[in-house]
């Protein structure tokens, strides 16, 4: 019988598995999905499962009418140790639990197109999951090794995200070079540092290769959760004034809008106790009808579905020096003309961070720009502008190469065979 590997790259927003055939050495096929779930709203003995995953999670979401629990970028909430488990229809799950769902939805697909169970896996984890906190990471490594385990992958390895991108990349390269690949996602942007050489893909003893590795808990859900604060929440009432008592006039706490702005709590907002505030707020505002929106939002689950707007103007302006930010559902309208230099200064202070954290990350391991050969850059946020100006600007001397943006790592995870030893 053929033996197979699964590379898995599980990510904050697509997570993608590539199947390795050992027989031939070569990827037999690639499947991607964005990590979503929803969970109907009311469960049904009709359906075999309460809860749809990837794409028809988008369309089951809207289906019905936005009222179940739709959950995304599930891969944030692995290093919370604040956050322990949700209820949903009665049923309790735990981080591990809502990762498992994704990785099993991977396994299955994959499963049945090779025909077989294959329970080896080298599973991608960004090189931080939170900036640089050594229990959080742990804490969260432990909770995806439970997840693949439920998923029902008996023989797992972990691998940098990064080395597995850096792996996709060799398969393409003539010659032996030093290559510093940056792997922008949607959660964290990782750095490895490496000599990549083709006469050595596959080879067992890869340690010496590697140089340097970081990363920082910066990406494009950062930049998306920046454009929320500037330019979405005004229109959900963030200037709000209300008379806390007769004749003192206060704006809403800011606090309130920090919420709808990050996915974290976002995808758990039901249970939060702040809706009666909400509702003292609106009432003491005389029913000011821009905060009318904040309770329209919350209460009918329009999250994604403004966040899809605001991914919209992103990606319309990674190839345009405009773009509309148009949301238009119930009692909520908002049409508003972004410009390029608008949203890079909307963007600037995660872009600065990101820049920062390069070139610390330079200094510490002793890289010099003139000793790179080449240039690496993958995940869905190296298309920003932005960013894109950033490494033309540090790295003027190298060109910047990039391959298949949301499937690189999982390939080159599946190029990890060696981690198992045999
Ligand atoms: N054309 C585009 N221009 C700009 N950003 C984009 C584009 N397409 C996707 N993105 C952004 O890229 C991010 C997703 O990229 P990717 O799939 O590489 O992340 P991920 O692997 O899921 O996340 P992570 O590696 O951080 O866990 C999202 O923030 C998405 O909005
Ligand atoms: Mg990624």
């Amino acid at each position: 019988m053929k033996k197979f590997l699964y590379g898995i790259d599980f990510g904050t927003t697509n997570s993608a598995l590539a199947i390795y055939d050992e027989t031939t050495k070569e990827i037999h096929s690639t499947i991607i999905i964005p990590s979503l779930i929803y969970f109907f709203h009311q469960p049904s003995t009709a359906r075999c499962s309460n809860y749809v995953v990837g794409e028809d999670a988008i369309t089951a979401y809207l289906n019905d009418d936005m009222k179940g629990r739709f959950i995304k970028s599930i891969k944030q909430v692995l290093s919370r140790n604040s956050f322990t488990e949700t209820r949903i229809h009665n049923k309790r799950y735990n981080a591990s639990d809502l990762v498992a769902i994704i990785l099993k939805e991977l396994k299955d697909r994959a499963d049945q197109l090779i025909g077989q169970d294959c329970g080896r896996a080298v599973i991608g984890r960004p090189v931080f999951f939170d900036d640089d906190d050594v229990k959080k990471d742990t804490l969260a490594q432990t909770r995806l090794s439970k997840a693949a385990e439920i998923a029902g992958f008996a023989d797992v390895r972990f691998q940098f995200e990064p080395i597995g991108a850096a792996f996709a990349y060799e398969k393409s390269l003539q010659k032996r070079e030093n290559v510093l690949v940056a792997d922008l996602g949607g959660g964290t942007t990782d750095f490895t540092y490496l000599v990549l050489d083709p006469e050595k893909v596959g080879s067992k003893d890869r340690q010496n290769d590697m140089m340097a590795n970081g990363g920082i808990y910066v990406g494009g859900d950062s930049f998306d959760s920046a454009f929320m604060w500037e330019k979405g929440t005004p229109y959900f009432g963030k200037n709000t004034q209300y008379e806390a008592t007769p004749g003192k006039v206060l704006t809403v706490p800011k606090s309130l809008f920090a919420n709808i702005c990050s996915w974290e709590q976002m995808n758990f907002f039901n249970g939060l106790r702040i809706k009666k505030d909400i509702e003292d707020y609106y009432y003491f505002s005389g029913n000011d009808p821009q905060f009318k929106n904040l309770i329209t939002l919350i209460e009918n689950n329009l999250g994604y579905s403004v966040f899809q707007s605001i991914e919209k103007a992103k990606i319309t302006l990674t190839n345009a020096d405009t773009a509309t930010f148009g949301y238009h559902k119930m009692d909520i309208n908002i049409h508003e003309e972004i410009s390029l230099a608008d949203y890079e200064q909307i963007i600037g202070k995660d872009v600065d961070r990101i820049a920062n954290y390069l070139d610390g990350f330079m200094l510490q391991n002793g890289i010099e720009p003139q000793n790179i050969d080449s240039l690496f850059l993958t995940g869905g946020t190296s298309m920003v502008g932005s960013i894109q100006k950033l490494f033309k600007k540090r790295f003027p001397h190298v060109s910047l190469n990039s391959g298949d943006n949301f499937k690189s790592v999982a390939k080159g995870l599946a190029y990890s065979g060696y981690l198992f030893g045999d």
